[in-house]
């Protein structure tokens, strides 16, 4: 990772993630497109301490027929079990970092399209609601590409933040839940948001920080849109992703200049092959 993310600033490495699903097909390791809407449930159904609802008021959620496919890379599906460690250490790098400075809504973003946004964001949060009555939503705030609704099986005429955004839909109605995820969501929405500003996010995101304890808002990359630069300025805290071998040193440093107003409190390097062996080697 470049000097230029600065002192102070975590960097965690997460290393690849191959899920269950791969494993049995003894598949190799691949880049894979959203999937499909499932035919069937898929997930084993995780347990939420203190019920998923417990002190969200209005904000509860509607239930929703969400299921992370077996093959997203999620710490549930994953073959190796260090990956939840990973996870761990980087929700422990946060916590520290709250801790000197608050914050409640946290905008994952990365210098260029596939470099893990979505993957950190899901997996952040499931490593989050592993922590006894922590409520976390996870926001699809990519208007144009966003595949979170994608990710979790619902079709894309589904209301999100981009309805809300544009004033035909209530913030505390497109809030989902399910019983099988510990943890909530808003996906993208059907509205064609062009020219956002960043006060019709400030209140939502706000908002939603008063009812969850973390708000983890899912972005464009930052490299590509505008759109990344007033999300960033309506949420409390950035956190960059980089994918070990793809990401390079120039585009990253380009988003790190372009988030330089913003507060930039961690780095994660994703797919990370050398974080694997480090920790195995670790053991011998
Ligand atoms: N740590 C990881 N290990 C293995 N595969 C990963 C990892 N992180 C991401 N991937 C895979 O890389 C692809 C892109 O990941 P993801 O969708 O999270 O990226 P993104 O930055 O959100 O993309 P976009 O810019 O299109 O929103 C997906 O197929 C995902 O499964
Ligand atoms: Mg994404």
């Amino acid at each position: 990772m470049p000097e230029t993310l600065g002192k102070g600033i975590p960097e965690i490495e997460i290393p690849p993630v191959e899920s269950s699903a791969e494993a049995v097909a003894g598949e190799e390791v691949a880049a894979m497109e959203p999937p499909a809407p499932p035919v069937a449930a898929a997930t084993a159904a995780m347990v939420v301490p203190g019920g998923l609802n417990a002190g969200l008021n209005g904000f509860g959620g509607s239930p929703a027929p969400l299921i992370l496919d077996k093959r997203v890379r999620v710490i549930p599906h994953a073959v190796d079990s260090s990956v939840v460690e990973h996870y761990r250490k980087l929700r422990t790098k946060l916590l520290q970092k709250r801790d000197e400075k608050p914050f409640r809504s946290l905008l994952v973003t990365s210098a260029n399209p596939k470099e893990g946004k979505t993957i950190t964001s899901l997996n952040l949060a499931l490593s989050f609601a592993m922590l006894p009555n922590f409520k976390v939503v996870v926001v699809d705030g990519d208007f144009r590409r966003g595949s979170l609704g994608n990710w979790l099986g619902m079709d894309r005429s589904h209301p999100g933040l981009s309805d809300v955004v544009e004033g035909t839909a209530r913030l505390e109605d497109v809030v989902l839940k399910s019983d099988q995820i510990p943890i909530h969501f808003i996906l993208r929405g059907t509205a064609r948001v062009l020219d956002a500003h960043r006060s019709q996010f400030d209140a939502h995101f706000r908002k939603l920080g008063e009812h969850f304890d973390l708000v983890i808002v899912d972005s464009p990359p930052a490299n590509l849109l505008a759109d990344v630069q007033i999300l960033a300025g309506s949420c409390d805290a950035v956190l960059l992703v980089a994918r070990s071998f793809v990401t390079n040193r120039s585009a990253l440093e380009k988003a790190v200049q372009d988030l330089q107003p913003f507060n930039v409190i961690g780095t994660v390097l994703n797919a990370s092959v050398e974080t694997r062996k480090k920790y195995y080697y670790g053991y011998y």
